[in-house]
């Protein structure tokens, strides 16, 4: 049996009102995906867009759209809005593309690359890896102090080390690599980075052995490198602020047991993406929800919003339901050619590490004077911190 006690006073989670952010005179703001000074709480906001205006286009040739529908139909469709270069610093030349992430990469380009990546996420090898994340996670909660922040001490470590076990890190290399992993955030200017040279050098190593059940072998060198740099871009800042906002979302809602695990998870991942949104570029003019999109221009699709459509979800999309018809159906891990290729991987992380805490910890409370404050940069949110007291049971 466990027990668990949930925050004490008004609860730290988002849950915007019916009438949160409408205004009977000016319609809402834009999102504008690039101004953090929304982002401890962006969903205020976000539901009176879906009411109000669903497109909204806050800096010249970015348009953002937030309802369901068409976050969807963006995502589903890369002949008209493509993932080609988004994000980047790589030269535009045919030689370069090797040094694109396959996120953003169009077919068939990207077609090739992920059947060939694919076989690495089999479900037999993430049977295989569940040990390792079990113990992996059980030595880093086994050091928790009695008062500790669960964000420094165990979302952050844990995914770096996860990772390491899923490239097949050697010990020698383990603690280089926890570095590079806590080092590399982002996909603009790798080459450029102080740790690139040591990191390339780990990485064409690996790609001559065994790592990732083989399938680096049917890459390129210049293209083994970037996915091993793009796998700790996608899976460590995105699998931290998914466990901190997990963690969160599980005590708030006195739903701190291992009994139905995976779909608190799934209701966790829908509600708190912590992938905010995706960006995609017109390949042609057209139009979204009636309004005019040139080709060349940007479409922000924020699934953070989507995932939180009452016409997709119902009237208490706001609310955390996990035994929700369709749970899995969230837009957390994107939609479409692009869809997560690590979200097995997650959620065994997200489970594993949820089932270890909650065993050793069954009595954990949240700081009392716990706030929110975000974490992430402007694509990603979760919590900066996690303030808690972990007691075990006597
Ligand atoms: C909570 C954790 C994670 C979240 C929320 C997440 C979210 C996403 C999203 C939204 C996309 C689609 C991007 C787009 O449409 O442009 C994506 C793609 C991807 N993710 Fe994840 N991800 C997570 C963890 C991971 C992990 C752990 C890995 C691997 C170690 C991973 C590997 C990938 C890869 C390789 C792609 C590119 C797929 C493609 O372009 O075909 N992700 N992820």
């Amino acid at each position: 049996m466990t027990t668990s006690a949930a925050a004490s006073g008004p609860s730290p989670l988002s849950r915007p009102s019916a009438a949160a952010g409408a205004s009977a005179a000016a319609p809402p703001a834009a999102f504008n995906p690039l101004d953090l000074s929304h982002s401890d709480d962006p969903y205020p906001r976000l539901a009176a867009l879906r009411r109000e205006r669903p497109v909204s286009t806050p800096l010249p040739g970015w348009h953002v759209v937030v309802r369901d529908a068409e976050v969807r139909a963006v995502l589903a469709d890369p002949a008209l809005w493509s993932s080609r270069r988004n994000n980047t610093s790589v030269p535009d030349t045919p030689e370069a593309d090797r040094e694109l992430a396959l996120s953003q990469l169009d077919p068939p380009a990207h077609t090739r690359l992920r059947r060939l990546l694919s076989p690495a996420f089999a479900r037999a090898v993430m049977a295989e890896l569940e040990p390792v994340v079990r113990q992996r996670a059980e030595a880093l909660a086994d050091r928790l102090e009695p008062d500790t922040d669960l964000v420094d001490a165990f979302a952050a470590p844990l995914p770096r080390s996860v990772l390491a076990a899923f490239c097949g890190v050697e010990e020698a290399d383990a603690a280089d690599y926890d570095r590079w992993a806590g080092a590399f955030t982002d996909l603009l200017g790798q080459r450029a980075h102080a740790e690139w040279p040591a990191f390339e050098r780990w990485a064409l190593r690996a790609a001559d052995g065994p790592v990732l059940s083989g399938v680096l072998g049917g890459l390129d060198r210049t293209e083994a490198v970037t996915f091993l740099h793009f796998l700790i871009v996608a899976g460590v800042p995105n699998l931290r602020h998914a466990l901190g906002n997990l963690v969160l979302r599980l005590l708030c809602e006195d739903h701190w047991r291992a009994e139905g695990l995976p779909e608190a998870i799934e209701e966790s991942l829908r509600l708190d993406p912590p992938a905010l949104w995706q960006m995609r570029t017109a390949t042609r003019d057209t139009t979204v929800a009636g309004t005019p999109v040139r080709a060349g221009e940007r479409v922000v699709a924020v699934v953070a919003s989507a995932n939180r459509d009452a016409a997709r979800w119902g009237a208490d999309a706001d609310a955390f339901r996990p035994d929700r018809p369709g749970v899995r159906a969230h837009l957390a891990f994107g939609k479409g050619p692009h869809a997560c290729l690590g979200a097995s991987l997650t959620r065994l992380q997200l489970r594993v590490a949820a089932e270890v805490l909650i065993d050793r910890y069954p009595r954990t409370r949240l700081a009392p004077d716990f706030r929110f404050r975000r974490a992430g940069d402007f694509m990603s949110r979760g919590p900066a911190a996690l303030p808690v007291h972990l007691e075990r049971l006597l």
